[in-house]
C-alpha cells in the first residue's frame, strides 16, 4: 500500500523562509492532519552529530547518527510551533540557530543520510491526513501525494522574515549576512545530486513576496479544495 493510499498528503516544498513552516502548521490545524517537519529531522541529525562529536565529513557515522535518532514532537497549544524532543530532552530552541541550520544543510546534502529518514517521514502519513514540509516532499518522499504546492519568496523577503524571527529568539545577525547565508544555502540545496530543491511537475508554485498569511493559506487551501 502506498503513502497516498492510506491517508491523503498534502506536500509543501520550497527554500528556506519561504514561509512553510508557518503554512504548514495552520494548515494542519485548519484540516485536523498531522504534520511533518522534515527540516527537523535534518537538524536534529545535525544537532545529535554535534553532541556526539561525529565528524561532519563521516557520511557513514552521520547516516548512523540519522538512522538511530531517537525523536518525538509534541504539538503545542495556539499558535507555538510544535516542541521537538531529543533523547527526552527539549531540543524545540537548539535546532533553530543559524548554527545548527547550516550543519543540517550540510548533513541534508549526504544520500545515506536522505536515505536513512526516508522511511521515518514515510511513517508520518497517517488517516487523517498529512501536511508535509519540506524540500523534496513532493519530489521524492510522498510523489504520490494527492496535493502539491511549492512555496518561493525572493531571497530578500526570506532574509528579513529570518532575522525577525532570529531577532526574537533573541539571536541579533546582520540583514545582509543573513541574505548571502541564505544565498549559499539555496544554492546547496538546489545544486546537490540527491533530491535537489525543485518543485514537482504537478505541484502549484505560489510566490509568496508580499503576501500575507492569510493569502498564501488561501491560495494553497484552494489547490486541496478545501476553501
Ligand atoms: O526547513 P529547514 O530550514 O528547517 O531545513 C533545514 C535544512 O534541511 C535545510 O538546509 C534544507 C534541509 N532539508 C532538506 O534537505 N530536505 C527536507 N525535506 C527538509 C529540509
Amino acid at each position: 500500500m502506498t503513502a497516498s493510499e492510506q491517508a491523503p498528503v498534502l506536500t509543501v516544498d520550497g527554500p528556506g523562509g519561504a514561509g512553510k513552516g508557518t503554512i504548514s502548521q495552520l494548515l494542519a490545524r485548519k484540516l485536523g492532519w498531522h504534520l511533518l517537519d522534515s527540516g527537523a529531522l535534518y537538524r536534529l541529525t545535525a544537532l545529535a552529530a554535534m553532541k556526539q562529536a561525529v565528524a561532519f565529513d563521516d557520511e557513514t557515522a552521520l547516516a548512523g547518527v540519522a538512522g538511530a535518532l531517537d525523536v518525538r514532537f509534541e504539538p503545542s497549544p495556539g499558535d507555538e510551533p510544535a516542541r521537538v524532543f531529543l533523547n527526552g530532552a527539549d531540543a524545540t530552541t537548539a535546532i533553530r540557530t543559524e548554527e545548527c541550520g547550516d550543519r543540517a544543510s550540510r548533513v541534508a546534502a549526504l544520500p545515506s543520510v536522505r536515505q536513512a529518514l526516508l522511511q521515518r517521514q514515510r511513517d508520518f502519513c497517517q488517516p487523517p491526513g498529512l501536511v508535509a514540509d519540506g524540500r523534496d516532499m513532493g519530489t521524492v518522499v510522498f510523489p504520490d501525494a494527492s496535493h502539491k504546492v511549492f512555496l518561493t519568496a525572493s531571497a530578500e523577503e526570506r532574509a528579513r522574515r529570518r532575522h525577525e524571527q532570529l531577532l526574537a529568539q533573541g539571536e541579533d545577525v546582520k540583514l545582509a549576512d543573513l541574505i548571502e547565508e541564505i544565498q549559499v544555502r539555496d544554492e546547496r540545496d538546489v545544486n546537490r545530486s540527491t533530491a535537489p530543491l525543485k518543485p514537482a511537475d504537478d505541484a502549484r508554485v505560489v510566490d509568496t513576496t508580499g503576501l500575507s498569511i492569510d493569502e498564501v493559506l488561501d491560495q494553497v487551501l484552494a489547490v486541496t479544495g478545501h476553501t
